[in-house]
């Protein structure tokens, strides 16, 4: 990126480097998701222009407009939130990595977007050693004062290197939900390579493009989230630099994730039977296919337009309306829809970093939960749809005084 730039055209597709685009979807221009913003009389805010194409040749699908990430992520509000959901999920990555890559118990686990340490928590509760790496300066102190080393940055080959001449080479170098965020993903590829010993492996969580597709999850789509993968795309773009496939997990979290396992491409490890079987999977769903990415944009114009007259029907009834969570992707799903106060009085949601101030671009006010004790709408907007059965699950008590949910996604329902 150029110096002063802020916001650039993706041009040549991050992973095999050709320029032939189907364009897919294009919502004009969007605030950051993650730009919540103090209360205030008038906002002054920043707009970009937010879409998706798909490279016809290796299908990678890419937003069509890349923000400087030191905007995105040197001051970052999203925390991983405290929940089951996500706890069971930390400790279910530990043991996958450890068991089926034969982790020695004293092995150095690095992690890129370590975020507040949780996950490394998890790994350093079974005795190896870790070591984090997030740009949010903000996190990265949180995570240091519970322990976890923590290096200020946007990982690279340079600072592997500089975290193997301190640590020696890793075991596991693990990136939950953040390769889909760089641009430069040859750097983290490089500082991989850099990293890993023989036997090591990187491990990337990241949510899956045929999820996207099948549940129109569309809101998945903001500023931060730069690639979405699918492991026929992966395959093509680690062959690229030296690595390999070895092993894919497919999740529920986050709304469907793949955790894909690379390991060097003369390494031990034997390429499991699951990465063809994906591969397979996603031949038939027609990944390869313009007309796929033609439906998928169809889809997302219905819930456009049938999730704003749903809302605006209850309204018009004289119910009160608010949002469940106020996620990222929420501020997708209302920026693009066209809601705003006009449906929604108000968000709640457990983040306090988010409480206090207001959604970017619509400017709903977002509450601790708490503040619906009082204030109980007659329905929830359940932008953390992705959370839906343990949300359900604990808010029994609003549920049996005839409040009802509204989900979004795949298509609007009211449950
Ligand atoms: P995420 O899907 O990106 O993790 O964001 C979920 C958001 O929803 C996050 O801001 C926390 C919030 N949340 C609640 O407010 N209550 C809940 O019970 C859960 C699970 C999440
Ligand atoms: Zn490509």
């Amino acid at each position: 990126m150029e110096k002063h730039e802020t916001v650039r055209q993706v041009v040549t597709c991050r992973v095999c480097e050709r320029d032939d685009w189907q364009d897919v979807v294009s919502f004009g221009p969007v605030p950051l998701a993650n730009q919540f913003l103090p209360q205030a009389d008038s906002y002054d805010e920043r707009f970009y222009p937010l879409g998706v194409r798909s490279c016809r040749s290796c299908r990678l699908m890419s937003l069509t407009h890349v923000v400087d990430p030191k905007i995105l992520f040197r001051d970052y509000l999203y925390v991983t939130p405290d929940s089951e959901m996500i706890t069971r999920h930390m400790r279910y990555v530990v043991d996958v990595c450890r068991e089926r890559f034969e982790m020695p118990h004293d092995g150095l686990v690095v992690e890129f977007g370590s975020n507040t340490g949780r996950q490394l928590m998890a790994f350093r509760d079974t005795g190896m050693r870790t070591v984090g790496v997030d740009p949010a300066r903000n996190l990265a102190a949180v995570a240091m004062a519970d322990g976890i080393e923590t290096v200020p940055e946007f990982f690279s080959a340079e600072a592997a290197a500089s975290i193997k001449a301190d640590h020696g080479p890793a075991r596991l170098v693990l990136g939950r939900h953040v390769f889909a965020h760089a641009d430069d993903i040859a750097e983290i590829a490089a500082g991989a390579r850099e990293l890993l010993s023989p036997q090591g492996v990187l491990a990337i969580e990241v949510p899956y493009a045929l999820d996207l597709l099948e549940k129109t999850s569309f809101d998945t789509i903001y500023h931060e989230h730069l690639s979405y993968l699918t492991v026929g795309t992966l395959v093509t773009f680690f062959e690229r630099h030296g690595l390999r496939v070895v092993d894919v997990e497919r999740l529920a979290v986050h709304g469907g994730s793949i955790l894909v396992f690379v390991g060097h491409a003369d390494g031990p490890w034997p390429v499991r039977p699951i990465v063809d079987e994906l591969l397979e999977t996603e031949q038939r769903a027609g990944m390869h296919l313009d007309a796929t990415y033609e439906g998928f944009a169809r889809n997302v114009a219905e819930i456009q337009a049938e999730l704003p007259a749903l809302l605006r029907g209850l309204v018009a009834q004289g119910k009160r309306i608010a949002g469940y969570g106020a996620p990222a992707k929420g501020n997708t799903i209302l920026n693009v829809c066209g809601i705003g106060l006009d449906e929604l009085e108000f968000c709640i949601d457990t983040t306090d970093l988010k409480q206090g101030k207001v959604l970017p671009g619509t400017h709903v006010p977002v509450h601790p939960p708490e503040y619906a004790k009082e204030h109980a709408p007659d329905f929830y907007l359940l932008l953390a749809w992705n959370y839906a059965e343990e949300i359900i699950g604990k808010e029994s008590a609003f549920r049996d005084a005839g409040g009802r949910f509204i989900l979004p996604i795949p298509e609007p329902v009211i449950l």
